[in-house]
């Protein structure tokens, strides 16, 4: 079997529903544990130093494209660079991000800034600039951001959440102070994706993470108008825009309201179905991660059959979430080689990097 190399302007073509020769792929959190490389980085580095370094975060986010050879590379960093940068204190422990001083009243969101990301985030734009040098026309380069909701919901929360009780909370008796903290979360989220595409960003996708908690009602009522505050904000020279909802199987009409080029969406919802009910819309996703813990010759045959749902059309190839830390390898490979049609040689890929630098 022959292989195809990654190319951003397929990646850019299925975005925009361009007829492509397949479909590009990618995965969520590419750069991550799951890879040795990754882990070997870690043991010298801490997490939001390492956001925070360039050439370390540039070798990061090219770790997975040295080995898969994906249509996209997502820049290596986090949602809640965006939220330190506007004064909230954040801390990455073991169990995953804790803001120790939550937002809980209007003072408190009096208190956060909106930033100039070209001086508070100057990194970012440094690290993107570097993998856009690096990869070229290879592949996409991806900026993202958290949405307003998500954002909120770490700030209000002071961390991850199972019931979002606090959010709820402020929803029902302080909608004032939550409309005002979304709205500040949208203007940040258009300035930052809007700095991340004027550094070399060729797509940028919106990570609403937590909003399938809401009921369509509050979704229309919150996440959605912030989401689309955000999107309408960005100065996007051509750049497509993806939105990604996890548990979206009960937004995917109104997600389609958002201005988002591309709806991301979680393994819950068939990929046929989604079609049917957005038919405009191209589509990402959509495997679950879980199923990367089988066998290689397993996930060939998930991946295939999620491939035929939507022909390979309008479609970015990726997981319906992030990768597994615990994911074996050789399941990653087999994922990208069922759409790319062929195993990737990895010095076929190094070959072509060190062409171009
Ligand atoms: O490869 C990529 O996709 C780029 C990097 C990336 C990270 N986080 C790195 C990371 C991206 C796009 C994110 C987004 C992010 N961060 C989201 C939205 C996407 C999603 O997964 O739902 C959310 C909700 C966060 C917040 C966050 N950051 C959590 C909940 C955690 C802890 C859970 C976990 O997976 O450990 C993080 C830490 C984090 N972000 C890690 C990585 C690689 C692990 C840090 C480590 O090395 O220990």
């Amino acid at each position: 079997m022959t292989h195809s190399p990654p190319s951003a302007a397929r990646f850019l073509d299925a975005c925009f529903g361009r007829p492509v020769d397949r479909p590009p792929v990618w995965m969520m959190r590419q750069a991550g544990r799951y890879l040795p490389e990754y882990r070997e980085v870690r043991r010298t580095l801490s997490f939001l130093d390492l956001c925070r370094t360039p050439e370390a975060a540039v070798e990061v986010s090219l770790q997975p494209f040295r080995r898969f050879g994906p249509d996209a590379v997502i820049f290596f960093s986090d949602i809640l660079v965006a939220v330190a940068a506007m004064g909230a204190r954040v801390e990455f422990g073991d169990a995953g991000p804790e803001l120790p001083e939550p937002v809980r009243s209007a003072s408190d969101v009096a208190l956060l800034k909106r930033f100039d990301p070209s001086s508070a985030v100057a990194f970012t734009g440094e690290i993107l600039g570097l993998l856009r040098r690096e990869v070229g026309e290879r592949a996409a380069v991806l900026g993202f951001a958290g949405a307003p909701w998500t954002l909120a919901s770490y700030l209000v929360e002071g961390g991850g959440s199972k019931s979002f009780a606090v959010i709820k909370q402020m929803m029902g008796r302080d909608p004032e102070t939550l409309r005002r903290l979304l709205e500040l979360l949208a203007d940040v989220v258009g300035d930052l994706l809007s700095f991340q595409i004027e550094s070399g960003a060729t797509a940028v996708q919106l990570f609403d993470t937590w909003a399938g908690e809401l009921s369509l009602q509050d979704y229309r009522e919150w996440a959605l108008p912030a989401a689309a505050r955000a999107v309408a904000r960005i100065r996007r020279d051509g750049a497509p825009v993806i939105l990604y909802v996890n548990g979206c199987g009960h937004l995917l009409e109104a997600m389609a309201e958002s201005g988002a080029d591309v709806l991301s969406v979680d393994w819950r919802v068939p990929l046929s179905q989604a079609r049917r009910r957005v038919p405009g819309k191209a589509l990402q996703g959509n495997l679950d991660p879980g199923v990367l813990l089988g066998t290689p010759a397993r996930v060939a045959e998930r991946t295939r059959a999620m491939v035929a749902e939507t022909g390979g059309r309008a479609h970015v190839v990726n997981l319906g979430h992030g990768v597994l830390p615990s994911t074996p390898v050789e399941s990653v490979e087999a994922f990208f080689d069922a759409v790319k049609g062929g195993p990737v040689s990895r010095t076929e890929v190094e070959a072509t990097l060190k062409a171009d630098s």
